[in-house]
């Protein structure tokens, strides 16, 4: 199987997993405690159906959408997601070129392997920088000064990752940053040495998010640790009420789930909201973003622009959150598959065919831009 024969989300899954070893592919893969949520996350899309509307006269399509202040000619995004050079050697840099190509936004974990103000400069993309609560304050002062310095367009503070979600898949190969496997998760990286080698043959792997403020190198410190030390269980609205004001810019809180915390990002400032379950990887038994859509559209969607991610592989899923009225949507694994399998020419054909799949179903629908597309294009069964 080559890039060439990748037509879907699961053509692109088949290939990362033969390129990868088992316990990266699982990470990506993975999500938490029995997978319910991730699977509900998809699965909610096929509870309700498009109707369609025809002889509209759909010869252009225009799917461009403005969120939190940026114009993108798509109306999707890729969602932050970390460790990006464990999946392919070029990591964020291939990501944030494919969105540049495809004119969408990208965004930059804390826990990126690539600094933000490399891909600021090498890529003419709005760029999102979402990071996390620590303890330390006057870190979290310093990462928002350093992302303004970089010029970041929209700040994205991750809030349901209070503490980590139980990845069992995790725990069965013993994944962690630095690695320390397990027999069975050692086993299965030998078994793909090819990734072993271009792995050893690029610069050594870096958080240079975090580089100056937590020593990943050596062991001294591993992710897991960096969630349970540095990061703020106490953190509540007025530390987040405090770090809008001091951006005094677009401001978005991700893993908003519940009216009354949109309610609350509306109240302390925010921009916009992720309507988000992490990808099922935090708080499984959650409810799949796409049904929470309507609730938090209805409460708060002529205030803030909502966001939502989460179980996204199709340009209809697309379409049906537009409908619902999200203002646009974030993709993860989306990506991350044809990230792992191909690096920048997996990205940009993962993008290139939501992009198609979007423009053939707004045609088929009789909607020639994104404002066309509404709550009468859908019923839930
Ligand atoms: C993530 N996600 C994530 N979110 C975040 O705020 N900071 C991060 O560093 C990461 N890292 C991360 C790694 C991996 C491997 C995955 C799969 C996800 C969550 C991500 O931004 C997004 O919410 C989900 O991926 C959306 O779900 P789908 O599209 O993967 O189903």
């Amino acid at each position: 199987m080559r890039l060439s024969d990748c037509y879907n989300f699961h053509d692109f899954r088949k290939l990362a997993q033969r390129r990868l070893p088992g316990p990266i592919f699982n990470y990506i893969d993975g999500a938490a405690d029995d997978e319910a949520t991730l699977r509900q996350n998809t699965a909610s899309f096929e509870r309700c159906d498009l109707v369609p509307n025809v002889l509209r006269g759909v010869e252009t399509i225009d799917m461009s959408v403005t969120v939190m202040g940026q114009k993108l000619a798509m109306p999707f995004y890729c969602s932050p997601t970390a460790l990006q050079r464990l999946f392919h050697h070029t990591g964020e840099r291939a990501v944030a070129a494919a969105a540049a190509k495809y004119g969408t936004m990208f965004g930059v974990s804390s826990l990126g392997t690539v600094s933000l103000e490399e891909l600021r400069r090498a890529y003419d993309t709005p760029q999102v920088y979402q990071f996390y609560f620590h303890r330390d304050r006057g870190l979290n002062r310093a990462m928002m000064q350093r992302a303004k310095e970089a010029g970041v367009n929209v700040m994205m503070l991750t809030v349901d990752s209070i503490t980590g979600g139980n990845r069992e898949r995790d725990l069965r190969t013993g994944f962690s940053i630095p690695f320390r496997l397990t027999l069975a998760g050692m086993a299965q990286f030998a078994v793909k040495p090819m990734w072993g080698i271009s792995y050893l043959a690029h610069e050594s792997f870096k958080l240079p998010q975090l580089d100056q403020h937590v020593d990943m190198s050596g062991g001294a410190m591993s992710i897991g640790r960096y969630f349970t030390e540095m990061l703020d269980p106490s953190m509540n609205w007025d530390d987040v009420a405090e770090m809008v004001q001091l951006w005094n810019g677009q401001f978005c809180l991700k893993g908003i789930m519940s009216v009354a915390d949109a309610k609350r990002a509306v109240e302390i400032g925010c921009t916009g909201i992720v309507l988000s379950n992490h990808g099922g990887r935090q708080l499984d038994g959650s409810r799949a973003a796409f049904d929470q859509l309507a609730e938090i559209v209805d409460a708060v969607g002529d205030q803030i622009d909502v966001i939502m991610d989460g179980g996204i592989q199709r340009g209809t899923h697309v379409l049906k959150a537009l409908s619902l009225g999200a203002k646009a949507v974030g993709v993860g694994r989306f990506y991350l598959y044809p990230l792992a399998a191909a690096g920048q020419a997996g990205v940009e054909r993962a993008l290139g065919l939501m992009r198609a799949e979007i423009e053939r179903g707004m045609k088929l629908m009789g909607c020639r831009s994104i404002d066309q597309l509404s709550r009468e294009n859908l019923r839930f069964r």
